[in-house]
């Protein structure tokens, strides 16, 4: 890269050029053991003779900011004392409004994985999906338009359409679909556009802590209500709530469905109270038992639902895509929205996955992830069994499961990383009302084989304190 030396200022160009040679090494712009370039095309580059660098670099190297190595050329040896001992100064910081709070990061893997939130990246469809980008690319090079569309690419929200009708029970049209990075940006475009400072936002808890994080960021006020074997309890919900996040196919964390009393409960508290329902379906494509209950969605004769859906775990959570089924009221909102955030979610990868799900690609991955899916979930839930200290809650749907353990261990993340096993203690999931002890297992990455041991090893973290 062309090193930038506007050569301003006083003084003779002799003068000017060695400044800024040592400004570069003061600011930043020239590390330590960095090769400087050539003085030929340095000088080519600033329009002067030759002999100026030459002489600038020698001053330097006679201060031993420079070193010269014939054969290989000139490399900074030692940085100007000012840029040793310098203070990085604070500069401006967020708002006060801006709530810092650590995000919900990567875990480290450890050697037994039960990580939440995961799928196993070697499993993907990569040949298909080497095959749909390609035609990806030949769409995009005959495209005219500048920009695409914020709602998403047609071909997509077909596919989509199609696919949610199906196979999730979910007739819907597609001017109802926005696509999104990710469900998280789904939940970013609901807030902006249905919050404002100091509303009440109602969610589960224990909950998904990245959804708390973005109804907080938009300056809502937030009310923790407690779950029940059934779902969430509806009586316990504000009257005053603008806006209700649930996960009914699979409560996260704990696991249960949301009974269909509770769903119908639900939707007439939200139809008589004018609120809006995030129902977010994360993960609600593995079914393992039971019949499927139907999304609130497809209950939703009043438009108060907000469906939100994601590739995150059906392929994987690199690809950020999602997508919004959207109540009618706040379709044009959310529009807009998407628009003023990133103009439209990444053209390629939209493409790319249009052409998977028309060309069945995306259906034969999805049916081959379940089969290979449930056998490991009855592996776990098979070897949790044997330890009777354990309490698993139960799990039709989804890839975590959550166990509960009736002693509360001291410092469990040490427990964990010392018999080598990734996983979540439920406490992390509660903010407002005392959590329940124990932990959510991920299975989406977990070796096979490693199951039985790895459950040992939960056991010995968690029971034997
Ligand atoms: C409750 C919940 N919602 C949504 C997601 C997916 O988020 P995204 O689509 O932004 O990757 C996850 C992933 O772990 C989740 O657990």
């Amino acid at each position: 890269m062309q090193l930038h030396l506007p050569l301003n200022g006083e003084g003779p160009l002799r003068s000017r050029l060695y400044r800024d040679l040592r400004n570069a090494l003061l600011d930043g712009r020239l590390q330590r053991g960095e090769r400087l370039p050539p003085s030929r095309t340095l000088a080519g580059e600033l329009g002067l003779s030759r002999q100026l660098v030459v002489e600038a670099y020698e001053r330097l190297v006679a201060e031993g900011f420079l070193v010269s190595r014939p054969g290989s050329g000139t490399f900074v040896e030692r940085l100007p004392p000012g840029r040793q001992n310098a203070v990085t100064p604070v500069g401006v910081k967020p708002g006060a409004h801006w709530p810092m709070r650590p995000l919900w990061g990567d875990m480290p893997a450890r050697r037994y994985n039960f990580a939440g939130g995961v799928t196993e990246r070697s499993q993907l469809p990569w040949q298909a999906w080497r095959r749909c980008m390609q035609q990806a690319m030949r769409d995009e090079q005959a495209e005219s338009r500048l920009y695409g569309d914020p709602q998403g690419d047609l071909r997509l929200r077909r596919g989509l359409a199609d696919y949610l009708g199906f196979s999730r029970g979910l007739p819907c049209d597609r001017e109802q679909l926005l696509i999104t990075q990710g469900a998280q940006q789904g939940l970013d475009l609901l807030a902006r556009v249905r919050l404002a400072p100091g509303d009440v936002v109602a969610l589960e808890e224990p909950g998904y802590p990245p959804a708390r994080s973005v109804f907080e960021a938009a300056g809502a006020r937030l009310v923790s209500v407690p779950v029940d074997q059934e779902g969430i309890c509806v009586e316990q919900i504000p009257a005053d709530a603008r806006l209700v996040y649930v996960t009914p196919s699979h409560q996260f964390p704990l696991g249960m469905p949301m009974s269909l009393p509770r769903r119908l409960a639900l939707l007439e508290l939200a139809r008589r109270r004018d609120m809006l329902i995030v129902e977010d379906d994360y993960d609600g494509e593995y079914r393992f038992a039971g019949r499927p209950l139907e999304a609130l969605k497809r209950l939703d004769n009043h438009q108060q639902v907000a469906y939100l859906g994601t590739f995150s775990k059906v392929l994987h959570a690199s690809f950020r895509m999602g997508y919004i089924v959207m109540p009618d009221g706040l379709r044009d909102a959310l529009l807009q929205a998407k628009f003023l955030s990133d103009a439209y979610s990444n053209a390629l990868t939209q493409r790319a996955l249009g052409h998977l799900i028309e060309q069945g690609d995306f259906a034969r991955h999805l049916r081959r992830m379940q089969r290979r899916y449930i056998g490991r979930r009855n592996r776990l839930l098979a070897a949790l069994e044997t330890v009777s200290d354990f309490q698993v809650m139960p799990q039709m749907a989804g890839l975590h499961m959550a166990v509960g353990i009736s002693t509360d261990p001291a410092s469990m993340d040490a427990l964990l990383e010392r018999e080598q096993v990734t996983a979540t203690p439920l406490a992390d999931f509660y903010a407002q009302l005392l959590p329940m002890s124990g932990v959510l297992l991920g299975f989406g990455a977990l070796a096979d084989e490693s199951i039985e041991d790895g459950v040992s090893a939960l056991a010995r973290a968690l029971l034997h304190d």
